[in-house]
Parts: structure tokens; sequence; C-alpha cells
């Protein structure tokens, strides 16, 4: 049943060129520079009217949630917030009508997140599901939806359910910006074209770089600390980054917003810090060198996810991670693959159950 794997979260690792391309299917017609989601087609009124988009969500799922508040922001200058379901059920919220709320999650049966939208429901907020398993009760008290399509997730860690999120994600906000006209047509067709090419550049990264990732897991796999730094889309790559290392090696890992570093976490750094950057190009990329620059100077060791051909970063990381070149909006699909690889291995490395990480449920039914 782990179709040859060591590991369910191997398998979904190498599962997602598939998960992606499914995740998809019939909805981005990348050719004719077309989106067709039935759900928020069901909404449309109510997201054309709503001052604000509401995400609720908890653990990766609340990454995916950050990533597209990054996106729906710039494509549909529709202003979002996203908060831990945790958090927003108990602080009585303000919500009414107008607003939209996207609930995220894998399972559907997350106890914090269903509760915050039964909350949310009841003071007539509206309710859209971006959930994994169908029919469960995320997806059955939404008033619509948009199924993930990544197929059962076995393994503990979240692999392939959130890179389905961001592929339902970003296009809900590239269809929302054609229809609100807050995008090009040109925009809209090159990003459906680079949202399009995801799933044959992950299997890039699948097919040349797992001996690398391996070889630098086993570097760093006796770390007691590890720092992870992003800006702008990839701030919560960092974050997604972080919290897939503790899960899975028990290092203690943070993500920050690498500008954030010199607010205080920057007196972590010393020679046994491995610092991890998420650099791939975009219009911040000079910025994030010169982070590097600032941990280098304090003599963290510094892992970096590079885009193909950039000739900078790698003479200033002590490791590089390579991703195919791509557009910064959709970098997030891309730029985590390697991420999850690297605590896979760095987890079975250290010798532990990676499918099963202790203290952790796959859902958590409980608050
Ligand atoms: O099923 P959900 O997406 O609602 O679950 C939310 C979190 O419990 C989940 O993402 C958790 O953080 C994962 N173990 C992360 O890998």
């Amino acid at each position: 049943e782990k179709g040859g794997y060591d590991h369910f979260m191997l398998k979904e690792i190498f599962e997602q060129p598939i998960t992606i391309a499914d995740s998809l299917r019939g909805r981005l017609m990348a050719n004719e520079a077309q989106i067709i989601l039935s759900g928020i087609d069901d909404i449309k009124d109510k997201l054309m009217a709503a001052r604000r988009v509401i995400i609720v969500a908890c653990g990766t799922s609340w990454h995916a949630g950050l990533v597209a508040e990054y996106v729906i922001e710039e494509l549909c200058r529709i202003n979002v917030e996203v908060e831990y379901a945790s958090e927003f059920r108990y602080r009585n919220p303000i919500i009414d009508s107008d607003d939209v709320i996207f609930a995220i999650s894998q399972s559907g049966e997350t106890a914090d997140t269903l509760v915050a939208l039964e909350r949310a429901k009841e003071q007539g907020a509206t309710i859209f599901g971006i959930v994994n398993v169908v029919g469960s009760s995320i997806a059955r008290i939404s008033h619509a939806g948009c199924y993930t399509h990544a197929g059962p997730e076995i393994g503990v860690a979240s692999t392939k359910a959130y890179t389905a999120q961001l592929a339902v994600l970003m296009m809900i906000a590239l269809k929302v910006a054609k229809d609100k006209g807050t995008i090009s047509e040109e925009r809209f067709g090159n990003l459906c074209h680079e949202l399009n090419q995801i799933p044959e550049k992950v299997q890039w990264v699948l097919d040349n770089e797992v001996d690398n990732i391996k070889a630098i897991a086993y570097k760093y796999k006796d770390a007691h600390d590890m720092l992870f730094l992003g800006r702008g889309y990839n701030f919560p790559t960092a974050l997604e980054g972080a919290l897939k290392l503790k899960e899975i090696s028990y290092i203690h890992a943070e993500g920050y917003p690498a500008a954030e570093m010199k607010h205080g976490p920057i007196a972590l750094v010393d020679d046994q810090l491995p610092v991890v950057f998420i650099a791939s190009k975009d219009a911040y990329h000079e910025k994030i060198v010169s982070n590097i620059q600032e941990i280098k100077a304090r003599k963290g060791m510094v892992i970096s996810v590079v885009s193909e051909g950039d000739e900078i970063t790698p003479n200033i990381s002590n490791d590089v991670m390579r991703v195919p070149n791509v557009d910064e909006v959709i970098a997030p699909l891309l730029t985590v693959v390697p991420l999850q690889l690297l605590s896979y291995y760095i987890g079975v490395y250290r010798g532990l159950d990676v499918d099963k990480p202790r203290n952790l449920a796959k859902s958590v039914t409980v608050e």
C-alpha cells in the first residue's frame, strides 16, 4: 500500500505531480485561459460584494491560508484576514452577513475549525470550504466549496494535501481577479500557464534534487535548532518548512519573515545554527541576498532554496536546493517540495517514525 516507498510521507511527496494535476484537472484550462470553479460561481455575488474574506484553518492548512492572503490581496484587491481557528472561535470576532469565510482543511474534521465555522455561520457569514475529504463535516456545513482532490493522505505530516490546497487557492484567486477585472488578460494568461506547468516542475525537483537533499539532510541531522526565513509569497513557506521539520525530526525550528530576523532572532545565530532561506527568484531577491549575507557575517550555516540558473545565491550559501524558475505568485507550490524532502530525510536519518510522529494525530478532533 506504500507503493514501494519506505513511508507514506515519501509516497505522498512523490505523488504531488499527479495530485496537483488532479486538483487542476477540469478546472484550469490554460490553453483557453479559462478557469471553471462552479463552487465560486455559487457564491459569486457574495464574493464580489464582500468587504473582506476571512480564512479560518489550523496548522499546515493555516499556512496555505497565509499564501492565499498574499495572492488574493495582490490579484483580487480584496482584504483578507487569516485566522487560527482556535483563536477565532473564542474571541467573539466581529462577523456579519457580508463576510465570506474560506475554511481550509485536509480532513474536514478539525474540531477548532469546525466550531469556528458553526459560530460564523450562525452570525450569517457565507462559508466556503476548501476541503480534501469528500463528505466530511466541514464540507457538509459549507454553503459552497471546492474539493482539493489530493486523495487520501495517510502520513501525519501534510504534504500533498498542502500543495493541492495551494493549487485550488491559486485558481480561486485567478478566477476572482478575472471576474472582478483586477488582473490584465495577459497576466491572467501567463499565470494560468505557470500554474499548469507546476506538476512538471515538481517532477523536476523529484527527479533531480533528491540525492542532493539527502546529503544535506545527513549533514544537518544532528542540529538542535533551525531557522527558516522567507519574504513575500515565500514567507508562509518558511513557516511550513519549520513546522514540517518540528513534526518529523523533533528538531526545534522557527519560521520568520527574513527581515524580522534583525528584530530578535538574529541573536540566535552562531556557527552551530543552520538557517534555511527560501530564496527563489522574485521581486525581493536582492533583499533576501542581503539577509543571507547578514547570517553569513555571523557564521551561520546557510541552506538556500534557489532558482535554477541563480549564480549569486549559491556562492554565499553552504548548501543549495534547486527548483525550476517560476513566477513568484505560484512559487509556494514549488519551493515547499525541497523542504518536505529535507524534513523527511532528517527524520529518517534520526531513526524516527516519520509517518506517525509522537504526540500527533492525523486529524485533531478534540480542542
Ligand atoms: O485536517 P486539517 O487540514 O484541518 O488539519 C489541520 C492541522 O491539524 C494539520 O495541518 C497539521 O498541522 C499537520 N500535521 C501538519 O503537517
